[in-house]
């Protein structure tokens, strides 16, 4: 997975273009060719994820080759690794009441390939595998090289709400087999990889990431969740749903148990909280830096997201403004936080202008449900264009803490990339240096 809109111009070490423009002794002009034609100063609107963000990364894989791969670059040197903690992260991506047979099958262990020696990260590229343990029944369906055409599993009718139509027009493809292979949810298991790598550095800095889940289908928390109860969940050795209130929760089962029944599925809404986000991440100055917008495109592109919500965004479209802004105060006492600014609430969902705020970063994920029916929906044969049912492949009824997982993921290297931008340094030692200068700075404001 790429996050690539248009093509970014060079830019510098620290994610912005270098300031040696204007004519100085390091100046490009003075040393460019007279033929080539001034490059204009002016920056011009990019969007290029892994351009702005100094934590680089990606994925690679299919949901039943051999094994996933996620690469992480920009962490600094010296970030201890726990392995345990990456393969908790993958274990509770594989979680939840309603998931389905694969998980089974699957327990997902990180192989870490390279940039980690001696338990701690080397400031090189970061390469993980993760082994798919169904490749012995796909081996020959799904060779590298041309195998037996007969052995092909052809994914014959494609499957509404999955990228199964669009993707087989796109690529020209005669049916849906690759694109399923390649845009399945499976490839998520790679971003948590590569988050948990992310969040071991931003814990370095005392900023943690989770979720809980906050929506299945109709049944909906009414309350608030306290950032200790969040960690209780996230604690769990046993996940059903992942929502901090017991009696909600069992509300929320009873609801995928109603979709297991009729054949149908449900899912609903995740909250990632980022704890101890420093104000100063993220900026208002140029429109594809705002950590606002920044979440939403990262979490949106979750298989099954459809819409992002930063703090009480949505309430807050119905609601008068009294009610939504977060009152600033000061308090008397040191907070125990870098500063004495305090909010009575956080509807801004830690985020203002762009830029954090100090208060926890809040971001929720709309999950529409998932498209795999056991009683499948209309479709038509590839082949033939005969009408048909779409076609099943075994598959999970309610994903919704799973995917709040993967969204942790994507929060943390999000955050993880702005905080690598703005404190810089190709050790911890270095970067946290830097950033204890900073909230030194914030404290004495
Ligand atoms: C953790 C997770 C697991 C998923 N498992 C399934 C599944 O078993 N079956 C299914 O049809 N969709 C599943 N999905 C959703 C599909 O991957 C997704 O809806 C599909 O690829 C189309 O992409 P889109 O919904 O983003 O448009 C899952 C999503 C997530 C986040």
């Amino acid at each position: 997975m790429e996050f690539c809109g248009l093509e970014a111009p060079k830019i510098g070490r620290l994610g912005r273009p270098p300031r040696c423009l204007g004519g100085g002794p390091h100046s490009r002009l003075r040393t460019r060719p007279a033929n080539r034609k001034p490059r204009s100063t002016v920056r011009e609107p990019r969007l290029h994820y892994n351009g702005i963000n100094m934590i680089r990364f990606s994925t690679a894989g299919e949901s039943h080759g051999e094994a996933l791969i996620a690469l992480i670059s920009g962490l600094p040197a010296g970030v201890p690794v726990d392995l345990n903690f990456v393969n908790r992260d993958l274990w509770r991506r594989q979680q939840g009441y309603g998931r389905g047979g694969r998980m089974k099958i699957e327990t997902d262990k990180a192989h870490v390939l390279s940039g980690v020696r001696h338990g701690k990260t080397i400031g090189s590229p970061i390469a993980i595998e993760m082994v798919n343990r169904d490749w012995k029944n796909w081996e020959e369906k799904l060779p590298v090289e041309a195998g037996d055409a007969a052995k092909h599993q052809a994914v014959s009718s494609p499957r509404p709400g999955h990228a199964d139509l669009a993707g087989a027009l796109k690529y020209n493809f005669p049916d849906a087999r690759y694109v399923l292979e390649r845009a399945s949810a499976r490839e998520s298991a790679a971003r948590v990889a590569a988050g948990a790598m992310a969040k071991l550095m931003l814990r370095e800095l005392g900023i943690e990431v989770l979720s809980h889940v906050i929506r299945v289908g109709r049944v909906e928390l009414e309350r608030e969740a306290q950032w200790d109860e969040i960690v209780a969940v996230a604690a769990k050795e046993e996940v059903v749903l992942a929502c901090v209130d017991a009696a909600t929760e069992a509300r929320m089962k009873e609801e995928v148990e109603k979709a297991a029944r009729t054949g149908d599925t449900v899912n609903g809404v995740f909250e990632v909280v980022a704890h101890n986000v420093p104000a100063g991440l993220g900026t208002y100055a140029n429109w594809d830096e705002r950590l606002d917008g920044l979440l939403a495109w990262t979490v949106m592109s979750l298989q099954a997201v459809k819409a992002v919500e930063i703090g009480r965004g949505v309430t807050a479209a119905e609601s008068f403004g009294s009610q939504v802004h977060d009152p600033i105060h000061y308090a008397e006492q040191e907070t125990g936080r870098p500063t004495r600014f305090t909010r009575p609430h956080n509807n801004a969902g830690g985020i203002e202008g762009g830029v954090s705020n100090g208060e926890d970063v809040v971001v929720r994920g709309y999950l529409k449900p998932i498209s795999t029916l056991r009683k499948p929906l209309e479709s038509v044969r590839f082949d033939t264009r005969a009408k048909t049912a779409a076609s099943y492949e075994r598959s999970d009824i309610c994903v919704v803490p799973a995917a709040g997982v993967a969204a942790e993921a994507m929060v943390a290297i999000t955050l993880a990339g702005l905080a690598a931008q703005k404190f810089g340094g190709d050790s911890l030692m270095e970067m946290k240096r830097n950033f204890d200068g900073y909230i030194e700075q914030i404290r004495r404001f």
